[in-house]
């Protein structure tokens, strides 16, 4: 059995979303946001749909970045959180979780409803297992946790999957979709209400002083009341967001099944396995997932997608393998994502990032708080998500570990010596090399032509490393990445790799 060559994700061969210019002039609009994925088209289709002059602008193509690698189950089961949460926040603060989260997932399936949208949407009960006796207590201390808020849900220890596990904790009526297919129609819903939306688009500043001006890398502003930033890693820190957040890369397989899998699943235990079904073509394609790593930080790259190949194989006896895809997330320190205003005084800047992987429910949590926010108006769950709370255990924990992290990765990389040179590098290679004395990274393609990049981070410097699964320099610092040519794919850098010439 083999993998498909290329990484391309099931849900964007699938679809559509219509395209647009880029932004090449000053304008002015109400609210900009900044960054195309679900959470920036849903916060304009709600603003756009009472009224509101919203500006969307994508640094590249819309939902071609997590939104579009995602495995789409919208669901208030975030993993086991609860009892976490009960621990960390109180029982108040996680009750407010979990219904902000199934109002979100409410809304979304209301929005599908209204506008009859094809979606594949079916309302699924949600799983969270465990295959090993001894993980058994974090499973019943979740249980609890859902007793005690109230949470829709039952504790099994039977599931109708090909294995049997030790104990389940079930959250009854949550739901999964094509995410394209339904974003494609909120793109469309939003122009039809006014909104404008922009691509190939890269927003390099804000200016804070008077009225909020957005500065693009092309020339172009956008003069505005406020500056909603869904840039994943927001591309404007005046908060020491880089120090508060980290990037995981995952990764999914998408393998033809004989049967519809009834229900979506997590492992509780490791190595995660995240599992669903979708339709493709009349027939049921099995979504398998997991192998989280800290960008940069892996093991070599198709290693993960082999591990899940090898899951699929032992576990449901099937091997043809249509799709492999990865994706990004970014992890807050207290695991609470942060969704508000980017900094106290700074209260017409508001920011969402740190979805921890959970991006369908939490995107519709961010559209709904911050389209209060930008009208002026009280929002229930403001208080939780403010990006300014206090940071509580375990937080300065985390906060520590992840300097340590980062110094540790900026040392390492400055340190390492290579010893090849960009003439070793075979057709289709990418590694560390020696240029002049200096380390250099180079990737030479199929056909045999050379890329030589310096593999600095244009974000702070530390010292990228080769992805050979997806052709990327990634940042095992802050999670930037960057093609072979150096352009950037993922922020928070902003400015290309230099690109460097590999005399053979
Ligand atoms: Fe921050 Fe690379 S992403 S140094």
């Amino acid at each position: 059995m083999s993998l498909p060559k290329l990484s391309q994700s099931y849900w964007l061969q699938t679809t559509t979303i219509p395209s647009f210019p880029s932004l090449t002039q000053p304008i002015e609009t109400d609210v900009a946001i900044i960054g195309g994925g679900i959470t920036g088209i849903t916060t304009a289709y709600l603003l756009a749909k009472q009224g509101v002059r919203v500006t969307v602008i994508e640094a590249d193509r819309l939902c071609h970045g997590t939104t579009g690698h995602t495995t789409a189950k919208m669901t208030a089961q975030h993993d086991l959180i609860y009892h976490e949460l009960i621990a960390h926040f109180g029982e108040d603060s996680a009750r407010q979780y979990y219904e902000a989260n199934k109002e979100a997932l409410q809304s979304i399936l209301h929005i599908v409803k209204e506008h009859d949208i094809h979606c594949d949407l079916s309302v699924e009960d949600a799983y969270v297992y465990t295959t090993e006796e001894t993980q058994l207590y974090k499973l019943e201390a979740e249980w609890k946790a859902y007793e005690t808020l109230g949470i829709d849900g039952a504790y099994v220890d039977q599931l109708s999957l090909p294995f049997s596990i030790q104990g389940a904790v079930m959250m009854r009526n949550q739901a999964q979709f094509h995410p394209l297919h339904y974003i494609k129609t909120l793109v469309e819903l939003a122009v039809k209400y006014g909104a404008s939306f922009y691509e190939q688009t890269v927003a390099q500043h804000i200016e804070t002083t008077g009225r909020p001006i957005v500065r693009t890398k092309n020339g172009a502003t956008i003069t505005c009341d406020t500056v909603v930033i869904c840039t994943h890693f927001p591309f404007f820190d005046p908060a020491f967001y880089f120090a508060r957040l980290h990037a995981e890369r995952s990764y999914v397989i998408a393998v033809e099944a004989h049967e519809r899998l009834q229900g979506m699943y997590l492992s509780a235990n490791e190595p995660k396995r995240s599992l669903r079904c979708t339709t493709m073509d009349g027939k049921p394609l099995l979504l398998i997932g997991g192998e989280s790593h800290k960008v940069g930080q892996g093991i070599n790259m198709i290693q993960h997608y082999e591990a899940l190949q090898s899951f699929c194989e032992h576990t449901f006896g099937l091997s043809h393998v249509l799709y492999r895809w990865s994706a990004q997330d970014l992890i807050t320190l207290d695991n609470l994502p942060y969704i508000g205003p980017i900094r106290k005084s700074l209260p017409h800047i508001l920011v969402a990032t740190g979805y921890r992987k959970w991006g369908m429910t939490t995107s519709m949590v961010t559209a709904r708080l911050l389209t209060d926010l930008a009208l002026q108006k009280e929002h229930r769950y403001a208080h939780l998500f403010t990006p300014s709370r206090f940071i509580a255990d375990p937080s300065l924990n985390n906060l520590f570990t992840e300097g340590i992290d980062v110094a540790k990765h900026f040392l390492t990389g400055k340190l390492e010596y290579a010893l090849r040179t960009p003439h070793d590098i075979s057709k289709g290679e990418g590694a560390v090399v020696n240029v002049d004395g200096k380390r250099a990274g180079a990737y030479r393609d199929e056909q045999g032509t050379l890329y030589v990049v310096d593999t600095t981070c244009t974000h702070m410097g530390c010292e990228l490393e080769w992805n050979n699964s997806e052709r990327s320099w990634d940042c095992p610092c802050h999670g930037s990445r960057f093609c072979f040519t150096g352009k950037v794919l993922e922020g928070p850098a902003i400015e290309p790799l230099q690109q460097l010439k590999g005399d053979e």
